[in-house]
């Protein structure tokens, strides 16, 4: 079967003037989702695990199946790691043993987020790996980059990590990010067969699909 994990977007040019519009807009209108409970109740079951033993956070939002939780939270043996994502079917892939650092939510990144915003939690490092590109024009607003708490999720933490297989996706949230304020670079991101720490990572290492890796920080 041929796979083919090429990015085929119908928007060929992005553009700095129209990212400050909607930049101006969500600045001047607050974002206005009512929280849910089962999002309060998750949050107070975190925080209450966090405080018991403070330790610096590694927040892995969008974590999927969770590989990429379970590499840092090895990696990171001092930190808590805490995975968040809102598919219970991709959480299932949790069940059975798991590192006493990590910590699983299932809740939707527009609770969690803001949240995590408001309470006295700091996050050392965020990472956002290969998020869904809604490569189609008209589904923009549904990137990242484009969203309202975009800037909200930028400060949760000094260092925000995304990586893609989209490059204009990256570019495009860097130019936000600059916009708001912050530092970027990207690299291509080199993946020895074996060493990808998600699933779709491991996905594009196999099919040598070249990915990217964009590092946001604050000033
Ligand atoms: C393309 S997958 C990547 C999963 C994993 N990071 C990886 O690289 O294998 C994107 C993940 O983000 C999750 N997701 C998308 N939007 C989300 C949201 N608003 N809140 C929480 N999770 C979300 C999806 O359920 C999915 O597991």
């Amino acid at each position: 079967m041929h796979l083919d994990y090429q990015i085929h977007s119908n928007q060929t040019a992005f553009d700095r003037q129209h990212t400050k519009a909607f930049q101006r807009k969500y600045r001047n209108h607050a974002f206005q989702r009512p929280l849910p409970q089962r999002s309060a109740t998750a949050f107070s079951w975190l925080y209450a695990r966090i405080q018991s033993n403070p330790r610096p956070i590694i927040l892995d939002s969008g974590c999927g199946k969770g590989m990429s939780s379970r590499f840092l939270a090895a990696r990171y043996p001092n930190h808590w790691v805490v995975a968040v994502d809102q598919s219970a079917q991709r959480l299932q892939a949790f069940t059975g043993p798991r590192a006493s650092n990590l910590l699983v939510v299932q809740d939707n990144c527009c609770d969690f987020w803001q949240q995590l915003a408001s309470s006295d939690l700091e996050i050392a490092m965020h990472m956002l790996l290969y998020p869904n590109p809604y490569p189609k024009r008209q589904h923009e607003k549904r990137r990242w980059y484009a969203h309202p708490l975009f800037s909200q999720a930028l400060h949760l933490s000094p260092l925000t990590i995304l990586r893609s297989n989209w490059l204009d996706y990256l570019e495009q949230t860097a130019i936000v990010a600059n916009q708001l304020g912050f530092h970027t670079s990207i690299q291509l991101h080199h993946t020895q067969p074996g060493e990808a720490i998600t699933h779709f990572e491991q996905k594009y290492c196999q099919h040598q699909v070249p990915v990217y890796e964009l590092r946001i920080v604050g000033l």
